[in-house]
């Protein structure tokens, strides 16, 4: 066998679970794996346990790229932020010119424009790749969104494409764009992930104690409505938690659970690249603010004994009932996704990175955590018009929301009415009744800036023209 044969076609750098289970669907895949981890036992624990797969291991970092075919092909699967620099430094000093580095940790995309960058500089490719689908996707198939170069995209698509999970739109991965594209896309993912849990949050809620429906009762619903037009990942896990019981007291073990989410960042990120660039996307920002409230338990505790609410009979749960709550869920989550849609297209457009609207709906039809029958609609839109910056606002889109929007109104209503907070429901609506508003109310607010700051405003009859106005009476 000559040395060129035994060369690997894929380093894999950190073997936590999301980079192992990575190395073994490139392994199973028919690619000969090289890795690596900072940790030489947990490296010896993972070759130990995976013996009869196609992965070897390498003595230290240095030794990585020798084992390397070129151009080589690396994926980092490290913690996001410094880690990726130090090894990246490392590594840059070992790489020749069209070598390939990818990240595929939850990087920020403004960190990734910069690697690529300074990569590029060198002659180096650097791809930020969103990698979504947790330990499971990672293992048989998750959706993949790389950013960075045509070319270095070129020469990991043999592979990419085998490893991403596959819907009947083909593998769910593409070339997103360029630099920071693919993180970008990622985190927008996440940004809408947090709004469709949020939304679920809600409808549980509301469920529970607005109609007294427990969680073994909303297990069946949401299974249920998981064979419909809600059909997702999301949904499907909302069925199996709500149905599980806790082993030591019976309870269903939801309930068991302190109600303070945790989150790691995505989501924020999301909204603060939307706040920064003056784009508005309160779905995600009510949903981030949402984990923050619930985080603030011990003061929550303190007010519920302070501040009054409404104290209501559970009302009878009929079917007629449930409809109008799956169909403003339904209503709610297509608002959600059209923000983040939005937001891609905007960012995009700024960027320049041609982001395809279509393609993104296409990668995530399977493997991440936002799979969902709507995207098949949402692609349908793009097809019939690729450049919509909003495809609530095309077909079937209209129509779905003029069915469902009531039924929102009507959840929202009752949700208030009970004192059930719902803020991404709530956020959804309102920007819905925001941009189908050719007349919102920011004249006032213009005349106000005026009267006290001497800002200046636009008369309808004079565009284009700062006036101001005397306001004393
Ligand atoms: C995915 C998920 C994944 C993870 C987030 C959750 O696409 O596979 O989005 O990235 O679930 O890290 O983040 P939070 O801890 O912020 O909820």
């Amino acid at each position: 066998m000559s040395a060129e044969q035994t060369l690997a076609d894929f380093g894999v750098v950190g073997l936590g679970t999301m980079g192992s289970n990575v190395a073994l669907n490139v392994a199973d895949n028919g690619f000969e794996v090289a890795c690596w981890n900072r940790d030489p036992e947990v490296q010896r624990a993972f070759l130990s346990a995976n013996a009869g797969a196609r992965v070897v291991g390498v003595p230290s970092l240095r030794e990585l790229p020798a084992r390397l075919s070129r151009p080589r092909r690396i994926l980092l699967m490290v913690t996001a932020g410094k880690p990726v620099d130090l090894v990246m430094a490392d590594l840059a000093a070992l790489l020749e010119l069209g070598d390939i580095v990818i990240d595929g940790g939850n990087s920020r995309f403004e960190d990734t424009r910069r690697r690529e960058a300074e990569w590029r500089a060198k002659g180096l490719h650097f791809v930020g790749m969103g990698v979504s689908g947790g330990a499971e996707g990672a293992r048989h198939g998750p959706s993949l969104m790389p950013g960075g170069s045509a070319e270095a995209y070129a020469a990991l698509a043999p592979i990419l494409e085998k490893i991403a999970a596959r819907s009947d739109s083909g593998p769910c991965v593409t070339h997103v764009g360029p630099d920071g594209a693919g993180h970008f896309v990622k985190t927008v993912h996440n940004g809408i992930e947090y709004a469709d849990m949020q939304l679920l949050a809600e409808t549980y809620d509301l469920l529970r104690r607005g109609f007294g429906l427990g969680a073994p009762r909303q297990a069946e619903l949401f299974a249920r409505w998981n064979e419909g037009p809600l059909e997702s990942f999301l949904v499907e896990v909302t069925a199996r938690v709500l149905a599980v019981r806790d082993t030591a007291t019976e309870d269903p073990l939801v309930e068991r659970i302190v109600d303070s989410a945790g989150q790691k960042g995505t989501g924020r990120w999301t909204v603060m690249a939307a706040l920064e660039r003056g784009i508005a996307v309160p779905s995600m920002s009510a949903a981030v603010d949402a984990r923050v409230l619930s985080s603030e338990k011990p003061e929550r505790v303190v007010a519920s004994r302070i501040l009054d609410g409404p104290r209501r009979d559970p009302l009878p749960a009929d079917d007629a009932t449930l409809q109008f709550v799956h169909d403003a869920l339904l209503a709610a989550r297509v608002l959600a996704f059209a923000q983040g849609f939005r937001l891609i297209r905007l960012v995009s457009d700024e960027l320049e990175w041609g982001i395809r609207g279509g393609e993104v709906a296409r990668i995530w039809k399977a493997g991440c955590i936002l799979r969902a029958r709507l995207l098949d609609r949402i692609l349908g839109a793009f097809e019939e018009a690729p450049d919509t910056r909003n495809f609530a606002l095309v077909a079937p889109f209209p129509g779905d929301l003029a069915r469902l929007v009531p039924a929102l109104r009507r959840a929202l209503a009752l949700a208030q009415t009970c004192g059930v907070p719902t803020p991404v429901f709530a956020a959804s609506l309102a920007w819905y009744d925001s941009i189908r508003s050719a007349r919102l109310p920011q004249n006032l607010t213009q005349a106000q800036r005026d009267a006290f700051g001497a800002h200046g405003f636009e008369r309808i009859d004079q565009l284009g023209v700062e006036v101001h106005a005397d306001w004393s009476l």
